[in-house]
């Protein structure tokens, strides 16, 4: 989870990488560091502990041009967030300078042989150790070679990029697990974890593979494998996403990406909806065209905020058109000895498309013979390119690290899915133009709902002083208890925990005490009475409890402390509507609380590492 970037050419190299890291510091930020050669060949080294406007102050004294450079920031893995273990890392004879994105699993053997070799090291890090070890396989001009030598002996995920003192204009990049994407252009040559950290110079990339490097220099680029054989690359035209790199006047990205979401949700279904018809049309899916009436069974495997989606799409697929579903933690799947035959389809999710564990778990599926499908959000990125076809949510880039305006496109996904399956079998044309209606209304009753935010606001001070609430919900809104549980965790840090509403007696209800907050999710659905009698367990050892239900239901008023109503909608969406202030009610909480919500500590956005 941590951010590279790497740039070759005609511009000042310190202020493309700054420029790079401010785009990538939502993968990392505990602390950050630059090398920069100038035009003479001198490399100059600055790292920080802190975020990229400290490295930005601790650099300012590198006021020359300087014509290349790596720079990283980092999410601490082995060694604390300090200056010390911050990269760049060099070897000890001061030749390799390089940063690294990943866990090195058997670093502490290599580097106990190292030491013994007479090798000292300075920090905590693996890093170090690889930049040790190119060092022992190191020629002048033959940088390649030595990394992939180096790596030979390496166990683990790396995404490097590598520089030599005395190589100034060349940079190495190297690829096993962590994402590495290279920039082209007219005058420069860039690398990068994430497409959208590339400079504006870059007009084509093309995208690393796992075991492979590439050579950046004067003459352009070239790519090999580990074992040092040529290889050959698709270069694609680069469309920069549109990003609004500011806040667009808000004070935080989290906020912005939850107001934003009445048209992400519609940029989801745009296009892909048959309204007279009442039939989903989903072009990425095609090659799965032929098999769509053969799947028995559909195992969905995803991480955090995206597995709570599957939980939803686990609802709509089994109620909309009737096929068996399980949803799988992505590390529980990947070491499991899942069943998968011919009738299986997974479905993996994911916002970043870069998280470790469910690009395991994809490639798991795939090499058991499963049909597999993504849904994404980060178009190019790793598991959209493996999983082959999928959808794509259209979200646009989210870079608060709490998710909000992914989690809703990815349930949109789905029931889009969940609707394609049911015209080809149980559901009318009649219902699905009903379905359809019903989703195109959404955007207007998102609206509704961030239009009373300051509602929200207002309840996130009953939370003032408190160190514990829960969150429950039956049927298709327990998802969205969880969801609102791991939203105020990520960016409050208030413990919470989210609880399908009928298991409050077999256990948490001990938890209940006074004042305690407990939010519950009570959409008027089959068992909306059922959800009252828990609410009222709750009341009896004066919990306090804060609804969210449907508009026109006042009689909920008698039970409840505080209320928030959503705007009418089928149950099948109203995971859309109910997640919403509980996304503003983490956010509200948080900033009162007086932390940063887009940068929560010790949290990653993209977790590239198990
Ligand atoms: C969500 O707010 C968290 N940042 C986290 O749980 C996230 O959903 C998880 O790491 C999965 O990420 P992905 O969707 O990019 O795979």
């Amino acid at each position: 989870m941590c951010g590279i970037i790497g740039y070759l050419g005609d511009k000042n190299a310190k202020t493309v990488l700054i420029e790079g890291l401010r785009a990538l510091e939502y993968r990392g930020y505990d602390s950050a560091g630059l090398a920069v050669f100038d035009r003479a060949g001198e490399v100059f080294i600055r790292k920080t502990e802190g975020k990229v406007k400290d490295l930005e102050r601790y650099s300012a004294s590198l006021s020359a041009e300087y014509s290349s450079g790596i720079a990283h920031t980092r999410w601490a893995t082995h060694g604390e967030a300090t200056g010390i273990n911050a990269h760049p890392h060099t070897s000890s004879d001061g030749r390799v300078i390089l940063i690294h994105n990943g866990i090195i699993e058997n670093y502490m053997p290599l580097k106990k042989k190292l030491e013994s070799e007479g090798a000292r090291f300075q920090s905590e890090t693996d890093t170090e150790v690889i930049a040790e070890l190119i060092s022992k396989f190191y020629e002048s001009g033959r940088l390649i070679e030595a990394v992939a030598s180096a790596l030979a002996n390496v166990q683990g995920s790396y995404g490097l990029a590598v520089m030599a003192r005395d190589m100034p204009g060349t940079i190495v990049g190297a690829r096993n697990g962590s994402p590495l994407v290279v920039g082209i252009g007219d005058s420069c040559l860039s690398i990068a974890s994430d497409r959208n950290a590339l400079p504006a110079c870059a007009r084509r990339i093309f995208y690393l593979d796992d075991g492979e490097l590439v050579h950046l220099g004067a003459e352009g680029y070239r790519t090999i494998s580990l074992a040092n054989v040529e290889t050959t690359k698709e270069v694609e035209d680069f469309h920069r996403e549109i990003q609004h790199s500011d806040r667009a006047g808000y004070p935080h990205y989290m906020l912005k990406e939850i107001f934003e979401q009445p048209g992400t949700i519609a940029d989801c279904y745009r296009g892909r909806i048959l309204p007279q018809e009442g039939l989903a049309r989903l072009g990425g899916l095609d090659p799965l065209d032929e098999r769509l009436h053969d799947f028995r069974r559909i195992i969905i495997t995803a991480c955090g905020t995206s597995w709570h989606a599957a939980l939803v799409g686990e609802y709509l697929i089994e109620e909309l058109a009737g096929i068996a579903v399980e949803v799988e933690y992505a590390s529980e799947f990947r070491y499991r000895n899942p069943i998968i035959d011919a009738h299986t389809l997974v479905l993996v999710i994911s916002q970043s498309g870069e998280t470790a564990d469910t690009l395991a778990a994809l490639r798991e599926a795939k090499m058991r013979g499963a049909a597999v499908a993504g849904i994404v959000n980060a178009t190019g990125s790793t598991i959209a390119r493996e999983a082959g076809c999928g959808i794509y949510v259209h979200a646009g880039l989210e870079k608060s690290v709490a998710s909000t305006k992914a989690f809703t496109s990815q349930v949109i996904a789905l029931f889009l899915f969940a609707l394609r399956l049911a015209r080809m079998t149980k559901l009318s044309s009649d219902q699905g133009i009903r379905y359809l209606a019903e989703l195109v209304s959404l955007p207007r009753k998102i609206e509704n709902i961030l239009n009373r935010a300051e509602e929200i606001r207002a309840i996130a001070g009953v939370f003032r002083g408190k160190s514990n609430c829960l969150y429950l919900g039956r049927g298709i809104q327990f998802p969205v208890a969880l969801e609102g549980a791991l939203k105020l965790k990520e960016v409050s840090y208030i413990h919470a925990e989210g609880y399908p509403a009928a298991e409050m007696k077999h256990g948490p209800i001990a938890l209940i005490e006074p004042d305690m907050p407990v939010v519950v999710v009570a959409s008027r659905c089959g068992v909306y009475e059922k959800v009252i009698s828990n609410i009222e367990e709750i009341r009896a050892r004066r919990g306090m409890v804060i609804a969210i239900t449907t508009e026109g239901n006042e009689g909920i008023r008698r039970h409840v402390d505080h209320v928030f109503y959503i705007p009418e909608i089928d149950e099948a969406l109203s995971p859309i509507l109910t997640v919403i202030p509980l996304q503003l009610l983490a956010y509200y909480i948080a900033v009162a609380k007086g932390h940063d919500p887009d940068m929560p500590r010790n949290l990653a956005k993209s977790v590239t590492v198990e």
